[in-house]
């Protein structure tokens, strides 16, 4: 469903689970996770179902990934930064350093 046009500018390191990448600079976290070949970047909390980015416009929530260790956010709407570090998540993800009433 989705192309990617031709490598052209400079890279970025990050981590994807650990995994060093050189992710293509202005590119979202779930546009580097496609590039990186990552399909699912998280499990649904009920069933364990996968999910992966679908809508790339922060409507479907099915990009959510843990990026510094900060879990839940939506990789579509976040662009790569250099040493980023990108963590699928599996199931329900709390973020403990969060204030009370926000993921
Ligand atoms: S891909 Fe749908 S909200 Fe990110």
């Amino acid at each position: 469903m989705f192309k990617r046009l031709p490598d052209t500018g400079p890279t970025v390191p990050v981590t994807i689970d650990g995994r060093q990448f050189a992710a293509r600079a202005g590119d979202s976290v779930a546009a580097t996770l496609f590039a990186a070949g990552v399909r699912a970047c998280r499990t649904t909390p009920v069933s364990g179902a996968e999910r992966g980015p679908f809508c790339m416009m922060g409507v479907c929530f099915d990009c959510l990934v843990t990026i510094d260790g900060r879990p839940n956010q939506q990789g579509c709407l976040i662009p790569v930064r250099e040493g980023m570090r990108i963590e699928r998540q599996s199931g329900a993800c709390i973020a403990i350093d969060a204030p009370l009433g926000q993921p």
